[in-house]
């Protein structure tokens, strides 16, 4: 299975287009250590011609530009990209579907909370009704068990559901319901490979643990170092639990849990411009790298490695997580 990271900024991108912050700032005029980047989404293959995209970037063109593996190879008109996946309706998870209007029908696996918001907050699949075909929506099952992508069944998805808001715009904003937000345990049943795939995360628990702990990789949040800093930056009123993200730093945080993390490969992802981890010679940084966490930037690209575990995790893999 192979991984392109297209996107690994939070919404708003870094640096964002009305910020001024010491990190924003920094990069725009060369004076920090960091590298700007897109909004998150990451492209999964397996046979490096078709391309499952999750979650379609307000930048999704840029990334393409910037993605030979996903441009048209062939015929008059094409993509590397098969179907996509939506984690949640956020704009900087879905606005990117609108970006792809002229390739519909597009095929598009969402829970039906997401294709709920779709059509009314935020109707982009009814405004995408009027190209041809518009959006044929395949809905993920919540219940734990798996589905398949049509033409790509080597890959085995599941839905993992995480605690979190529907955005400002869903009619159920304060009304939480399961599948407003969910993470991706995605499986290579060929190479029998697995990563997990979370760009957004408020709540970490054993059960998630154990989730990660069966894959190869984790892709998860990485938006906040710690749970006040869009107000100690000055910009913003809202702690990151009110919106719905796990910080890295302190009691309970990202870090603490990662370090619990033994087989996988550990990458932070969706990171918000305010964050000190961007900063490539920060000491948040620096930390990160001496327990083994990294943090994605735009373009990076792997095949999953097998990673050694002990059997009792092994047995789990080869099962049904979800059973475990
Ligand atoms: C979030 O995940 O909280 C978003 O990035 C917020 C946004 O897109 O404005
Ligand atoms: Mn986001
Ligand atoms: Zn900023």
């Amino acid at each position: 299975m192979k991984i392109h990271v297209l996107g690994s900024a939070a919404g708003g991108g870094f640096p964002q287009w009305n910020c001024n912050c010491t990190n924003c700032y920094g990069v725009r005029s060369g004076r920090i250590e960091a590298t700007a980047r897109t909004q998150s989404s990451i492209a999964v293959s397996l046979d490096e011609e078709r391309w499952l995209l999750f979650n379609a970037s307000p930048d999704l063109r840029a990334q393409l530009e910037a993605t030979p593996a996903l441009q048209p190879r062939r015929g008059l008109r094409g993509t590397g990209i098969h179907a996509v996946v939506l984690a949640d309706s956020q704009i900087d998870h879905t606005t990117g579907l609108l970006l792809l209007r002229e390739g519909c029908p597009l095929d598009v696996y969402c829970t039906d909370m997401v294709a709920e918001d779709l059509s009314t907050g935020f109707p982009i699949f009814k405004m995408l009704e009027s190209w041809d075909g518009g959006v044929n929506h395949h809905q993920i099952p919540v219940d734990g068990s798996s589905f398949k992508v049509t033409g790509m069944e080597g890959l085995r998805i599941t839905a993992v559901p995480l605690d979190g808001k529907a955005p400002p715009y869903s009619p159920h904003r304060h009304d939480p319901h399961i599948g407003d937000n969910v993470g991706f345990y995605i499986e290579d049943t060929q190479n029998n490979t697995a990563i997990f795939y979370a760009p957004g995360l408020g709540v970490m628990t054993q059960r998630l643990l154990d989730i990660m702990m069966a894959a190869d990789c984790v892709l998860v949040d990485g938006t906040f170092w710690q749970e006040d800093e869009m107000i100690v930056a000055g910009v913003g009123s809202k702690l990151a639990a009110e919106m719905g993200h796990l910080p890295q730093s302190g009691d309970n945080g990202m870090m603490q849990w990662m370090n619990k993390l033994t087989g996988p490969r550990k990458i932070l992802i969706h990171i918000n411009n305010t964050n000190p981890i961007l900063i490539e010679d920060s000491i948040q940084r620096q930390q990160l790298t001496s327990q083994g966490i990294e943090v994605a930037w735009d373009g990076m690209a792997f095949e999953v490695v097998p990673q050694s575990r002990d059997s009792e995790v092994l047995r789990r893999k080869h099962g049904e997580y979800a059973h475990a």
